[in-house]
């Protein structure tokens, strides 16, 4: 039963205000941080109500704590309900999506925490034995990154042959520290500068990006003995200029409409063997995704994070669509617990791979890392280096450790 909610301002990883939940219950405890997006899907429900955090500590938490005290923590789906009535909107611009997600992931801890479970064996069962891949971040272009920096906003690499957590997150960033020396050769103004993800800065080109991600990768599997394949996230929607109908790489001043930009895709997936390719089109755009997907779907994954933005009924427009063969789950785009898992359900229940993911603003809250391993998704998108980044990672590495027969995701 819950006693307690206590809401508080914290800082994020870019320095800006969140909120951070607690739910105490008579023999539980639940904290967790919410995070924020800067490349957000226009689809995301709103983190915060108009007055930002300041209001959520000084009218939201009242609301919230009058209706939840007395509430059973156990039940998840009723208190999201509860949560979803409190705000009375369809975007969470009363309470806040953030506030509401933080609650409502801090009551399934607090319940986990009563039977004296983590949180992923609480939500995904005893028979939870698989460990996702991390998609670590090397360099950051586009929103997450200054001006001079490459469009494309992330550039991932994906060890898919390793074969413990640790392996993994180790040829993660080892590849990291490789591509900081070809920067260099590249990029001679180099400042060793990151951007809010943890990948390198540089001042250079996509396609110079691009290749020397293909040679880090290539040269640290060499070296280590793994198979380390690159990935992308383009955040199309970023470079999208709808008053020309185009998108616009500014770095290397080339605009292309949508049938160069899937030929330019297309070719980038090809030319490099790309695992993973995230946004490659503007979030309205599910008919790019579908003929991309179509073409080299079968080799690559196409994801769409601002397209669904974590929401059923936009996943099942894509499923009807054929638009992409994998979705970026991030808690706070659809502001509950509960809805995040009925997306991922439907996303396995049609073949779509869902891919734990988080914000580019961030906290030491290492939640997703349990939700990943409760969804059995075979991929978890949280960086390479840096605290809010590392705090993931490493508890993957813990969780892992209490596994009594651990092993690496299956992709299929
Ligand atoms: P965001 O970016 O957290 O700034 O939205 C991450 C992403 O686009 O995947
Ligand atoms: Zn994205």
């Amino acid at each position: 039963i819950i006693e307690d909610v206590r809401v508080r301002k914290i800082l994020d990883s870019r320095g800006n205000p969140t909120v951070e939940v607690d739910i105490i219950t008579w023999n539980g405890f639940g904290r967790v941080a919410a995070p924020s997006g800067a490349s957000t899907g226009s689809n995301e429900v709103a983190a915060f109500p108009q007055g930002g955090v300041d209001e959520v500590i000084t009218d939201v938490e009242d609301l919230i704590s009058s209706e939840l005290i007395g509430m059973d923590s156990e039940d998840l789906t009723d208190i999201d309900s509860v949560l979803k009535e409190i705000d009375g909107t369809d975007d969470y611009s009363n309470i806040g999506g953030n506030t509401a997600v933080a609650v409502s992931m801090a009551v399934a801890k607090a319940a986990a925490s009563s039977y004296s479970l983590p949180l992923y064996r609480y939500l995904g069962g005893n028979f939870k034995n698989e460990i996702p891949y991390p998609l670590g971040n090397i360099l950051n272009g586009g929103a997450h990154a200054g001006i001079h920096a490459p469009d494309i906003q992330e550039f991932l690499v994906v060890p898919v042959s390793a074969k413990n957590i640790s392996e993994a997150i180790f040829a993660n960033v080892a590849v990291h520290k490789r591509l900081k020396e070809l920067i260099q050769e590249k990029d001679k103004n180099f400042t060793g500068g990151k951007g809010d993800e943890g990948g390198w800065v540089p001042n250079i080109s996509n396609y110079d990006a691009l290749e020397i991600q293909h040679q880090a990768c290539e040269e640290i599997g060499d070296e280590i003995g793994i198979t380390i394949k690159p990935s992308l996230d383009l955040a199309a929607s970023e470079l999208w200029d709808s008053s020309v109908e185009k998108y616009v790489y500014g770095q290397d001043n080339i605009s292309r409409d949508s049938g160069e930009q899937i030929e330019y895709v297309k070719e980038i997936i090809e030319t490099y063997g790309m695992f993973y390719v995230e946004d490659p089109f503007d979030e309205a755009d599910f008919d790019g995704f579908a003929q991309l997907t179509k073409a080299v779907g079968d080799k690559c994954l196409i994801v769409g994070d601002d397209s669904f933005v974590t929401n059923k009924n936009l996943l099942a427009k894509g499923i009807e669509l054929k638009a992409g063969n994998g979705i970026i789950i991030k808690p706070n785009q659809i502001g509950s617990l509960s809805a995040t898992y009925e997306t991922v359900k439907l996303a396995k229940e049609n073949n779509i791979t869902p891919i734990v993911s988080h914000r580019s603003g961030e906290t030491t809250d290492e939640t997703i890392a349990h939700l990943a391993v409760a969804f059995s998704a075979p991929l978890i998108k949280t960086g390479a280096v840096g605290g809010e980044r590392i705090a993931k990672l490493n508890e993957l590495i813990r969780i892992e450790e209490e596994l009594a027969n651990p092993s690496m995701a299956k992709f299929d």
